[in-house]
């Protein structure tokens, strides 16, 4: 957040990339797309590209740290050296062990636990291209991967931001949007309980301002619910067509 007077970052009443103030960036999901992961999800969010890989439940080591009446969601965030305009330094930092922890809470809050004790579901978000947003997308991704690699889930999460930039309230900020804008505030959203599950606020924004921006990115994240399941559909279908072919191929 911060600000430029030489940036506009509306003009004409659309925002810089032609898009309307509660336009979603195009948003694309594939589920199943890595083979020695139990589950995963790649994700395209606007320039965003994110993939996700779930490994388990499996025993947790070490083992002190295993919970003795539930498992664990451990999400690892990690952005790519190549990832963003200047060289990102390898390893975790601040805001990398931030995210991973609350994605993993967030997780935590529709996995069935209780399901595996002394387990831990390992949920690796690796950002291969990142331009604003991929808290949200990595979340996003993640809930996939974790319903593709078949863990019991009361839903699933899907994630959005929105903000304020020159005084209005929009929906899924961009790159300069992040930059220069004057608040952004993502959301991690339950359709089926109607709950937060994630919620950060970096900016100022009105007591009115932040209803209407949290009503946009709920109504953003349903629509993202519907793309999720839509991903995880053709997963599916596309898995009982190849089975079907591999039947056929051996005569069953
Ligand atoms: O990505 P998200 O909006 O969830 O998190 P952020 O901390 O608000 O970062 C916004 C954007 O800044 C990222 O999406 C990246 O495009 C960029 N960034 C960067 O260029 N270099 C970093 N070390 C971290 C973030």
């Amino acid at each position: 957040m911060g600000s430029n007077k030489d940036i506009e970052l509306i003009e004409d009443g659309k925002r810089m990339d032609g898009r309307e103030f509660d336009e979603l960036r195009e948003i694309t999901i594939k589920a199943g797309v890595l083979k020695r992961a139990d589950g995963s999800a790649y994700l395209e969010w606007g320039k965003n590209k994110i993939m996700a890989a779930v490994y388990g439940p499996r025993e947790m080591h070490p083992r002190h740290a295993q919970e003795t009446r539930k498992a664990v969601v451990r999400a690892r965030y990690n952005m790519a050296a190549f990832s963003v305009p200047d060289r990102k330094r390898p390893g975790p930092d601040r805001r990398s062990i931030e995210i991973s922890k609350l994605v993993s809470e967030a997780l935590e809050k529709v996995v069935f636990t209780e399901k595996y004790p002394r387990s831990v579901i390992d949920v690796f978000i690796e950002v291969l291209q990142a331009s604003a947003g991929t808290r949200c997308g990595g979340l996003t991704a993640a809930s996939v991967a974790l319903a593709d690699a078949g863990i019991p889930m009361s839903d699933l999460v899907a994630s959005c931001a929105s903000g304020k930039i020159e005084g209005q309230v929009v929906l899924d900020l961009g790159k300069n949007e992040d930059n220069y804008g004057q608040a952004d505030v993502p959301v991690g959203y339950i359709p089926r309980s109607d709950d937060i599950c994630l919620l950060q606020m970096d900016g100022n924004l009105t007591e009115e301002e932040y209803e209407e921006a949290m009503d946009m990115a709920i109504e953003a994240c349903k629509e993202i619910h519907g793309i999720q399941r839509e991903a995880l559909r053709e997963r599916y279908s596309t898995e009982l067509k190849d089975e079907n072919e591999k039947d056929l191929a051996e005569g069953v």
